[in-house]
């Protein structure tokens, strides 16, 4: 499947501007192509109870899912100014779930597979 990774990461960077970050002041975007075509998205959702703030990427699964599920092909996340940002370590977790080992996430040195970014990853088939 063709992926435009520029407008994914355009798509990523509407999201950010969406985020509600009013504690860390750290807004960040997430966009993602899915295994049908579509292109979905999330920004992290911050709480007064810190701990409870919800990642962009965690924004952008359960988009996934109530838009019609389906796989993750490609991943773009974003900062404040619309620059690549690493997703944190529980994050890739969440990628890993839905979109395995062949997920690709834009890096600074180019797209990079799961089993880059979440080398020898805990998964769905670990539980078999
Ligand atoms: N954040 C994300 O949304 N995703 C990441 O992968 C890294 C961190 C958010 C959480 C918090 O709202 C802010 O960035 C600062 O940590």
């Amino acid at each position: 499947m063709e992926i435009d990774w520029k407008a994914l990461q355009v798509k990523a960077t509407e999201a950010m501007k969406k985020s509600y970050s009013p504690y860390s002041k750290f807004p960040v975007g997430v966009a993602a192509l899915v295994s049908d075509g579509r292109v979905i998205s999330g920004c992290n959702v911050e709480n007064a109870s810190y701990g409870l703030t919800l990642c962009a990427e965690c924004s952008l699964v359960s988009e996934l899912i109530m838009s019609g599920g389906g796989r993750l092909i490609a991943v773009v996340c974003v900062d404040k100014d619309g620059n690549l940002l690493s997703p944190c370590g529980r994050c890739r977790q969440l990628l890993y779930e839905h979109g395995g080992d062949s997920l690709e996430l834009l890096t600074p040195e180019g797209p990079k597979n799961m089993t880059v970014i979440l080398p020898w990853g805990f998964g769905p088939k670990d539980l078999n």
